[in-house]
């Protein structure tokens, strides 16, 4: 049957389902490049509107998993596990979880994404220690395996290219929020990395994908569905993503955060989204026999500086220069800087996390054209959070550029995300609930 990318946007558009022969026609034919950008887009904002069913979902993980090599690491000795966000600001939790789960014996190949829309990503990240390649290829990242048991790569012409090109598409024509494509997206990775099992972590709040809770939930349920389907045991935990985590957004001070908790000094909200992700993973890799046991695994490969003395070692073998590693203060400063300041006394109500990504983003910390460069000086220091006593004139954050004069509408734009009122307001729960195969459980 002669098929038409015209004929598929215009069945999607009109809400009818796409049989598998359709997705799979539009998937390599967008890969080997032979359907345009603007017909994908087309077809990606008709799925944001229309949806796909699970069977349709399922039908694209599985053809853009396929769309590269899918790995076999049975070579490598230990349980394979990864961890995958779905986006959040000043989620900077890949950077320390990696070699830490890899210090209690997880073999972690964790394929990563840029970043999307208002949330970072961990290449962009790791991108801002100079020399620092996410770009391995096969050989390269099995090598690294090997040796360090991880290695952070992004997809590669080799693994889900199809992803590779959808979600820099995605980001530049407003489709991120749609729960089959961030499903086809996310798993086709993690099934690429031949896993025996995967942790999520599913942000909730007005700084994840979606700013309804209620839309997380959803996105949870059907990434644990999918991905039970494809027989790879996945647990999702929804984290609080109300107000930013930790306290840098953008690439270079997310970076630096990472380091300082994996020398031992971490925010309470950081580290406690890294250290239970941890031990779900080293739980489930089976490496101890219950979950309190994993906990205090992690925990002590954290405090230990074991995780340290091997994030010290990935970055090296990755090319990065671990001057900046052993000295943070010796990387650059942004030429440009401004307080963001309270103007009465009183508790902050509100420290929205969205309006504060987007800043960092329109800073230089993100993109937006698919071919835009990032500022890894650009972002957000973010200095009180929600339930925090102040007092006027303290400062509530600090924007930083490192391209040019911060503009006074990103100025105000990141005044408006902070609300203070007289009366104390309680600091916001961190961990809210928890998506397995017995369903959803809500801690709060
Ligand atoms: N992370 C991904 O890899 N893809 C998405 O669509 C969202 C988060």
């Amino acid at each position: 049957m002669i098929l038409s990318p015209i004929e598929i946007i215009t069945r999607k558009r009109n809400g009818e389902k796409l049989t598998e022969a359709e997705i799979q026609f539009i998937i390599d034919g967008y890969t080997r490049g032979d359907i345009p950008d603007y017909q994908i887009s087309a077809l990606l904002m008709a799925i944001y509107f229309q949806g796909m069913d699970a069977e349709e979902t399922a039908a694209l993980v599985r053809l853009m998993r396929d769309s590269g090599v899918v790995l076999d690491l049975s070579d490598i000795p230990g349980p394979k596990v990864d961890k995958h966000s779905t986006g959040g600001v000043g989620d900077k939790v890949s950077l320390v979880l990696a070699p830490l789960v890899a210090a209690c014996g997880v073999i972690n190949p964790m394929i990563s994404g840029r970043s999307l829309a208002h949330t970072g990503g961990t290449l962009d990240k790791l991108e801002s220690i100079p020399g620092f390649n996410t770009q391995l290829d096969l050989d390269a990242f099995r090598r690294v395996l090997h040796e360090l048991g991880v290695c952070l790569i992004g997809q590669t012409a080799e693994i889900c290219p199809a992803d590779k090109k959808l979600y820099a598409l995605r980001d530049a024509t407003a489709t991120v929020e749609s729960i089959p494509l961030i499903c086809g997206s996310i798993l086709s990775k993690k099934l690429a990395e031949g896993l025996d099992a995967l942790v999520l972590d599913v942000k909730c709040g007005s700084g994840a994908i979606f700013a309804d809770p209620a839309y997380s939930v959803k996105l949870a349920e059907a990434l644990v569905a999918t991905a039970t389907e494809f027989g790879l045991p996945t647990v999702a935990l929804l984290t609080q993503m109300e107000q930013p985590l930790g306290r840098g957004i953008g690439t270079w001070l997310e970076t630096a955060e990472a380091i300082r908790m994996l020398k031992g000094e971490a925010e309470a909200d950081f580290e406690e989204v890294t250290l239970t992700l941890s031990a779900y993973m080293v739980w489930l890799g089976k490496l101890t026999a219950t979950l309190d046991e994993a906990r205090e695994r992690v925990t002590e490969k954290l405090r230990s500086g074991e995780a340290f003395a091997l994030f010290r070692k990935l970055v090296q073998v990755q090319g990065g220069d671990v001057r900046y590693l052993d000295s943070p203060e010796s990387y650059p400063t942004a030429e440009h800087r401004f307080e963001i300041r309270a103007t009465t006394d009183g508790y902050v109500h509100r420290c929205h996390a969205r309006t504060l990504g987007q800043v960092a983003m329109l800073l230089g910390a993100g993109r937006q054209k698919k071919e835009d460069g990032i500022d890894y000086l650009a972002g957000i220091e973010v200095l009180k959070k929600v339930g925090d006593r102040v007092q006027a004139g303290d400062t509530l954050a600090v924007l930083y550029r490192g391209t040019g004069p911060i503009p006074q509408e990103l100025i105000d734009r990141a005044t408006s995300a902070f609300a203070i009122a007289a009366e104390p307001c309680q600091p916001l729960p961190t961990l809210l609930g928890i998506v397995d195969e017995k369903g959803l459980r809500r801690w709060m």
